[in-house]
C-alpha cells in the first residue's frame, strides 16, 4: 500500500508566512480607507512587486490590490533600470483602474501622495523631480514607476509601483551612496515601515478620489515640483535637450524652454540639474 506524502513547508518558509500575516494585519489596523490595501499581501522576499501585482490582476485581483515586499532582488526602475531594495527599504505597488482621463494624473497622485506620507511620518520636507522621483536635500529618497494596460479606450489596470528607501545608510551601499538618501539617515531616527506604508496607501486613496472629484491635483504637484526654474539637460532617450524648466502641462509632460529660446513639450525623460 502507498502512504500519501505531505510536504511540510521548512521552518524558513513558516517563519515567512507568519511574518508576512504580521505584517498585513499591522499595516490593515492603521489603513483608514475604503478599498485601497484592503487586499494586502506582504512578502519579506520578491522579485518584483510588478510582476507579482500583474500576476494578481491577470487572476482577478480588484482595484485597491496591494503588494508589499520587504526586498526585491529584481526591482524594476524607469527606463529599463534596475531598482535596489535592500533590506529597510518599502517596495509596494497598488493596483487601480481608473477612469481613461484620470490616468495621466497617476503621476502626479503618486508622487504626491509620498511627499506627504514622508512629512507625517519624518516630519522631513521632500520635493518632487520631474516626472516623479521624490528628492530630499538634493538626493532620491524614492522612485515611483506606473505600468497599466489600456484597451479599447479603457484601463484594465495601472500598477503604480513606488519604492522609497526608509532605513539604511546610503554611505554603506557604494552603488546608490552618490545620488540617494534615506529617511532615517535624514531625520536622525528609525521609521516605521508599517506607518509609512499604512499612511502612504491613506494618502494615495485621498488624492485619487479628490482627483477623480475634480481637486487641482495638478497645482498641488506644480507647488511641490523642485525643478521648475533651474537649468537642467533632458535625455529623452532620442534626444538630449538643454534649457530651462519652466513649467508642467495638466498631463505632467515638462515644459523646457530650450537654449535656442523655443518652448519644447518633454514627454518622457531623464533630467540632470546643471545650475540651480
Ligand atoms: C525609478 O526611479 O526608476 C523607479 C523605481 C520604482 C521602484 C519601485 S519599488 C516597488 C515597485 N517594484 C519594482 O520592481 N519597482 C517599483
Amino acid at each position: 500500500m502507498k502512504l500519501p506524502v505531505y510536504l511540510l513547508p521548512v521552518p524558513s518558509q513558516i517563519e515567512n508566512i507568519m511574518k508576512s500575516q504580521d505584517m498585513e494585519s499591522q499595516i490593515n489596523n492603521l489603513l483608514n480607507t475604503r478599498f485601497i490595501g484592503r487586499q494586502l499581501h506582504y512578502y519579506p522576499h520578491l522579485s518584483t512587486t510588478m510582476d507579482t501585482a500583474r500576476e494578481l490582476v491577470k487572476k482577478g485581483a480588484g482595484e485597491g490590490t496591494v503588494v508589499i515586499a520587504g526586498t526585491q532582488t529584481a526591482g524594476k526602475g524607469r527606463i529599463g533600470r534596475t531598482w535596489f531594495s535592500p533590506e529597510g527599504s518599502l517596495a509596494m505597488s497598488v493596483i487601480l483602474k481608473p477612469p481613461i482621463k484620470n490616468l495621466p494624473q497617476l503621476v502626479m497622485i503618486a508622487s504626491l501622495a509620498v511627499v506627504g506620507a514622508i512629512k507625517h511620518v519624518s516630519g522631513l520636507e521632500a520635493g518632487i523631480k520631474w516626472p516623479n522621483d521624490v528628492m530630499i536635500r538634493g538626493k532620491k529618497v524614492c522612485g515611483i514607476l506606473i505600468e497599466n494596460e489600456v484597451a479599447e479606450g479603457k484601463v484594465n489596470y495601472a500598477d503604480i509601483g513606488i519604492g522609497i528607501n526608509v532605513n539604511f545608510n546610503p554611505r554603506e551601499l557604494p552603488q546608490i551612496t552618490d545620488i540617494a538618501t534615506s529617511l532615517s539617515h535624514e531625520s536622525g531616527k528609525e521609521i516605521s515601515v508599517v506607518q509609512l506604508a499604512a499612511t502612504l496607501i491613506d494618502e494615495l486613496e485621498r488624492l485619487y478620489l479628490a482627483a477623480q472629484d475634480g481637486a487641482p491635483v495638478h497645482s498641488e504637484w506644480q507647488k511641490k515640483m523642485e525643478t521648475l526654474g533651474k537649468h537642467i539637460k533632458v535625455d529623452t532617450g532620442k534626444t538630449i535637450e538643454h534649457g530651462v524648466a519652466e513649467t508642467v502641462t495638466e498631463n505632467g509632460n515638462l515644459i523646457l524652454r530650450s537654449t535656442d529660446g523655443n518652448f519644447v513639450e518633454i514627454v518622457a525623460g531623464d533630467i540632470t540639474v546643471i545650475k540651480d
